[in-house]
């Protein structure tokens, strides 16, 4: 039955792994899940437990065995410029600039020549502004996770899948494009799924937060967030409910990130196909 509300809609999904000696990972076992338009959902848990897979299968870059997902009631089969990606070391192409890194998504689409003041208004809400000529060597971890993130929206995506995206940055960094990512979202009012392993930052960013199990990944629990939308660690509400998700999580603290970027699925993600 159609839901107006829904974006994306995951039914009975399962991926399972064999690796080269045939062994079996259950990655996802039976995932159901409801995506609602222009919210903010994290998923959280022990590292393995299928957050990276569950993400892939949303972005297209990998499909399940059973199930579906539906993102507006269509079939997902493939990457789509109508869902940006943004992996967790940022993955920037060494050889272009901010700005260059950041129009790609606009000229692979053919529309760089009418776009193009978009280039701008993107490297401003990310707070780059002055750098658009740096080249990523010259900027730090988490002004490229920046870029990468300013890369992703450019197309104006009706979702945005971030995994992990501030795993790699200090704490003072993470806190500081926490806020950008919520300034972000408040601004342009994308649907925006983030995988993270940090409790604190899914429930200050999040509506709702999806605590996944390892072996075989299952949804564990849903917790919706209803605190206020100006949040505070230090709240007493805050910190009741980081409480919560510790104790449904057990492992805090056991996080292993465990995949590097390939080259490829970046070309897929971006659409850049022949273009490079
Ligand atoms: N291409 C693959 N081939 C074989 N096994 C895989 C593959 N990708 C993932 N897996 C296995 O599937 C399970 C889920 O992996 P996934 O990367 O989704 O976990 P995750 O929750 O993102 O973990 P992390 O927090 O460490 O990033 C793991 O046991 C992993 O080893
Ligand atoms: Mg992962």
């Amino acid at each position: 039955m159609s839901n107006p509300g829904i974006l994306i809609d995951i039914r009975g999904v399962d991926r399972v792994y064999y690796d080269t000696t045939g062994r079996k990972t259950e990655a996802l076992q039976n995932v159901n899940l409801q995506i609602r338009k222009g919210e903010l959902i994290s998923f959280i848990g022990p590292s393995g437990c299928g957050k990276t897979t569950l993400l892939r299968l949303i972005a297209g870059l990998d499909a399940p065995q059973a199930g579906q997902l539906l993102l507006n009631e269509s079939p997902v089969e493939k990457p789509g410029f109508e869902r940006g990606y943004v992996f967790q070391q940022g993955a920037l192409f060494p050889w272009k600039t901010v700005e260059e890194n950041i129009a790609i998504g606009l000229i692979a689409r053919n529309v760089y020549k009418e776009k193009k003041p978009l280039v701008k208004q993107y490297i401003d809400m990310i707070g780059l502004t002055g750098f658009e000529k740096a080249y990523p060597h010259e900027i730090s971890g988490g002004m490229a996770q920046r870029v990468a993130i300013a890369r992703a929206l450019i197309n104006e995506p009706k979702v945005l899948l971030l995994d992990e995206p501030l795993g790699a940055l200090d704490a003072f960094t993470r806190i500081d494009l926490q806020n950008t990512i919520r300034k972000i979202w408040k601004n342009t009012r994308t649907t925006i799924v983030l995988v993270t392993h940090d409790v604190d930052e899914a429930i200050y960013l999040s509506d709702r937060i999806v605590i996944m199990t390892a072996r075989p990944g299952k949804i564990n629990e849903i917790i919706e967030v209803k605190l206020k939308p100006e949040r505070d660690r230090n709240d007493d509400e805050f910190i009741i409910l980081r409480r919560r998700v510790l104790e449904k999580l057990h492992l805090a603290g056991m996080h292993i990130p465990s995949r590097l970027v390939d080259p490829v699925e970046l070309i897929n993600v971006l659409g850049l196909g022949e273009a490079i």
